[in-house]
């Protein structure tokens, strides 16, 4: 199976290259950011897209920040850094990892006394990131693996794979190691709309590995969930407080149609995408522009003036999920996330 690489450092481009994920299936192209802004429109046009991904998206603006800000004297030069973070972290509201990268980061950047140390603190830090949730998505891969029974069809929604992440994947991270270990799964991508996450980037990347993929639409998984044709259903996290799992719209209804059916549905995500102090009613849902829905192509889809909805995340309460796999481990209800985290050590 190919390890795919979502974003890193280049050093000869003084900047983050990343695969451009507005181009898949049809084109694969690395695109790079030089600036805060090119890093900002890269990361609310989705061309990096994805909870962890964006986690180590943060991290690298900030070095990016450090390379590229200036001012007369340290103290400007370092304002201009913390603005600059502070519009990185706020680029995207729900997914909790890109605050968190950018958090980790800045944590070392206001340790620094001068400029060249804190360019060198900022990138080693973004790059034990990238690392850790690359080691994390195997850990979470090996964990939920377990769960998966020999021969499975596994229903999953939006994209929690290596383009999600660093590399490997959330939801797909189990899949891959429970490949990888020999299991026969096959796997029902939801189209996911509007943006179609599901059909473009998860068919693209397991087809890419060889794993047995079907794409259906939206609506098309509670009828196949009805008739027996689904054994488990896994998703990533965008963000997971106290009392809710917030992922991709769309998650909540395969949540309560999973628990109708007694479908196990499982949440894979690493401990950087726990809230666990805030609760559902506290975080933010993103809302998207009219476009995304009104126009595919050069048609347009919905009468002008006809107003739209365009959530792109929902949230699934607690009693309807089977299990959530981290990378220490799989936690069953009642999800005392507040002891998971204390009993949190290194990155296995
Ligand atoms: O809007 P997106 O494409 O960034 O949304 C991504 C998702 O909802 C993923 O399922 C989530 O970030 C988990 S990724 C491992």
């Amino acid at each position: 199976m190919k390890e795919t690489k979502t974003l890193w450092w280049d050093e000869s481009l003084g900047g983050i290259r990343y695969i451009d994920q507005t181009l898949l299936p049809t084109e694969y192209a690395i695109a790079g950011c030089t600036d805060i802004d090119q890093l900002i429109t890269a990361i609310q046009r989705l061309e990096i897209r994805g909870a962890p991904a964006l986690g180590v998206a943060g991290g690298y603006g900030v070095a990016l920040a450090a390379r590229t800000c200036t001012g007369p004297s340290f103290d400007d030069y370092a304002r201009a850094v913390l603005r600059a973070a502070d519009r990185i972290r706020e680029s995207r509201p729900t997914a909790v990892n890109l605050s968190w990268g950018v958090d980790r980061v800045v944590a070392r950047f206001l340790a620094a006394n001068d400029e060249t140390s804190a360019k060198t603190v900022t990138l080693a830090e973004a790059e034990s990131i990238a690392a850790d949730d690359t080691r994390c998505c195997h850990a979470i891969g090996e964990h939920g693996a377990a769960l998966l029974p020999d021969q499975c069809t596994v229903l999953t929604h939006c994209n929690a794979g290596a383009l999600a992440c660093s590399s490997w994947g959330t939801a797909l991270g189990v899949i891959r190691s429970a490949v990888a270990a020999g299991k026969q799964v096959k796997v029902i991508a939801c189209e996911t709309r509007p943006l179609l996450q599901g059909a473009r980037l998860t068919a693209w990347e397991l087809a890419r590995d060889g794993i047995d993929v079907t794409v259906i639409t939206d609506s098309t998984a509670a009828h196949m969930m009805r008739s027996g044709a689904i054994d488990a259903v896994i998703v990533g996290a965008d963000r997971i407080t106290g009392d809710a799992v917030f992922n991709k719209i769309g998650t909540y209804m395969h949540a309560v149609c999973a628990k109708h059916h007694v479908i196990p549905f499982y949440v894979a995500a690493p401990l950087s995408t726990f809230d666990a102090t805030r609760k559902e009613s506290e975080v933010t849902i993103e809302e998207r522009g009219r476009g995304e829905l009104a126009v595919v192509g050069n048609r347009t889809l919905i009468p002008e003036g006809v107003p739209v909805k365009n959530y792109a995340f929902d949230s699934t309460p607690m009693d309807l999920v089977s299990a959530i796999v981290t990378e220490q481990g799989v936690v069953r209800p009642p999800f005392d996330i507040g002891a998971l985290l204390s009993r949190s050590g290194p990155v296995p």
